[in-house]
């Protein structure tokens, strides 16, 4: 209709590169727009009022994890079909895994989900069955990790560790950050204690199979835990 518009937009068309800046302008605009409230607005993440960060002897036993490669058999993440219900308990929720970096979700199930493992068996349970898992699976194809008895832990990177994962957005406290070390002391040797207690080897409280213990016992116990607990001053904001 209006000749000046056309005119216009012919000229627009014609300047290609203009053209396509201005597009990508527009393209790019866009998408900050989708993304950006992604990871400014608080409220979108899901968090849930009984998962609290792992404690600093978890996190270590976390680190050896990694390190030993579990993720590789192991997933972390129960899928909300009835088969892996009953197999394993509540399905996994985004909520659960805020405080992981990285996520250890796996893709691959050699073994079974670990999720929901902490408090299905005994301390005890989990040295011998991390030394030889023969002696407590007997078809099991799971490696020995025996050296997990025998390695020190090595606990002088924990407090940057936690430090670290503070930047990240995980709440611990100026206390956990600056008494990590003999905070993981105390934990480990509550189990290194118990293990002994029942029969195991003594002696573990400084070695790296109690740290891995205790993470492993510690996977989908927050979701089972009661809300009640230190409602005051606590991090979680947002969603439920
Ligand atoms: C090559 C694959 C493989 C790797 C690597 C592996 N596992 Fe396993 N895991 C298995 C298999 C298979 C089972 C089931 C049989 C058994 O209980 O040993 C299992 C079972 C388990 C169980 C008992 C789960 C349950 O609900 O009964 C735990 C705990 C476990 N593994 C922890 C670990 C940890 C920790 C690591 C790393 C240090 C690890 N696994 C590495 C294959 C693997």
């Amino acid at each position: 209709m209006s000749t000046h518009k056309e005119t216009f937009h012919r000229k627009l068309e014609g300047a290609w590169i203009l053209f396509s800046v201005l597009t990508l302008l527009s393209i790019l605009v866009g998408t900050v727009i989708e993304i950006a409230p992604m990871f400014l607005v608080k409220s979108n993440i899901p968090t849930i009022s009984t998962v609290k960060p792992l404690t600093p002897l978890e996190l270590a036993g976390r680190d050896i994890y990694q390190r030993e490669g579990c993720v590789n058999c192991h997933s972390q993440m129960v899928r909300p079909f009835r088969d892996e219900l009953e197999r394993y308990g509540e399905y996994g929720k985004p909520g659960e895994s805020v405080y992981d970096h990285p996520f250890l979700w796996g893709s691959k199930r050699t073994g079974p989900d670990l999720s929901r493992v902490g408090g299905k068996y005994p301390n005890l349970w989990h040295v011998r069955h991390m030394e030889n898992p023969r002696s407590t699976s007997p078809r099991s194809l799971m490696p020995n990790y025996y050296w997990l008895l025998e390695y020190d832990l090595n606990l002088s990177s924990l407090s940057a560790h936690l430090s670290g994962l503070r930047t990240l957005g995980v709440p611990y406290s100026d206390r956990e950050v600056s008494n990590a070390v003999s905070l993981a002391k105390e934990q480990a040797k509550v189990i290194a204690d118990d293990v002994a207690a029942n029969g195991g080897p003594k002696g573990l409280a400084n070695k790296e199979i109690v740290a891995v213990v205790a993470y492993l016992q510690r996977l989908g116990k927050d979701l089972k835990a009661t809300p009640t607990a230190s409602v005051s001053g606590s991090t979680n904001n947002g969603g439920s």
